[in-house]
């Protein structure tokens, strides 16, 4: 059973937590904007999608670890089990490897299309351990992105299907263009009996009785604050869980809620391919 909600003084500061982030956001994409402005680059400066990873990246390399000390529910001890050959989605700078197990990973392709994060992804692999069994990869979640990456990387061959014992997303699937789309590719690319290891903010599940309609309020708020722009392509208000569970068919489903009072709600666990 979910725990009850805290008193109403710890919810209301939860409420307001997206504010800061939007107010970090526009102080990474201003001070972005002027740098390249300053280097006449404006060739980055006009292409959105470079710009808008370019932006987060900037916040991120400063902040991701602040904003990952705290992960929901079993987020931590479920990458510790994570094995064999991994896909790992958005891995940022790297803030959660130090979760993973080395020892039982043969390799991990971190897909990252921020090529800023970079550099501390690939110093947070060493610095954890992985002695080159993390391999970092320049490309989106689309499979128009994706599938190519990996074939590049010689992971996938023509038709690039079921290669992995385990796909992880932790706080990527609320980012990506068309989720259903990017989360049946990932379906595709997973062996049979591999899992989807999933921590992602949803949607306030505000129908239900431990949901919250002033919670799915200020989603919608904050949406309206321009969320999205200025936290990279993030949106507030996904049901992922109905995205994964849809993507195909899976022979265990373990998801559960957490916060399902607050503006940024998760789900965690994993759903396991037939
Ligand atoms: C909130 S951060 C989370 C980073 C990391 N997963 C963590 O939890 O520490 C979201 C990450 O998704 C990446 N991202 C954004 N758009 C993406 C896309 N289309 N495909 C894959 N990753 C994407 C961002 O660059 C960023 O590193």
């Amino acid at each position: 059973m979910a725990p009850p909600p805290p008193p109403l003084g710890q919810r209301l500061l939860g409420h307001l937590r997206p504010m800061i982030l939007i107010l970090l956001m526009a102080q990474a994409w201003s001070v972005t904007i002027l740098t390249l402005l300053l280097k006449l680059d404006l060739r980055t400066l006009f292409t959105y999608d470079t710009l808008r990873h370019k932006a987060f990246g900037r916040m991120w390399a400063k902040y991701g670890d602040l904003m990952s000390r705290e992960m929901p529910l079993n987020t931590a001890a479920l990458l510790a089990t994570v094995r064999g050959t991994v896909l790992d989605l958005g891995p940022g700078s790297g803030s959660q490897l130090y979760q993973f197990t080395p020892g039982q990973i043969d390799v991990a392709y971190g897909v990252e299309p921020a090529v800023d994060l970079h550099v501390l992804l690939r110093a947070a692999a060493e610095k954890r351990g992985f002695e080159g069994r993390y391999k970092v990869v320049t490309a989106g979640a689309e499979p128009e992105s994706l599938v190519p990456a990996l074939a590049r990387e010689g992971v996938i061959g023509e038709g690039g299907a079921e290669v992995f014992d385990e796909i992880v997303c932790v706080r990527v699937l609320c980012g990506v263009p068309r989720q259903e789309e990017v989360v049946k590719g990932l379906y595709r690319l997973l062996k049979p009996g591999g899992r989807l290891v999933v921590s992602e903010h949803v949607v306030n599940p505000w129908r239900l009785k431990e949901g919250s309609i002033v919670a799915r309020g200020l989603q919608i708020g904050y949406h309206l604050l321009g969320w999205k722009f200025w936290a990279g392509g993030c949106c507030m208000d996904r049901d992922t869980e109905k995205s994964l569970k849809e993507a195909g068919s899976w022979s265990k489903i373990a998801l559960e809620r957490s916060q399902s009072w607050a503006v940024i709600p998760h789900i965690v666990g994993y759903l396991v391919k037939a």
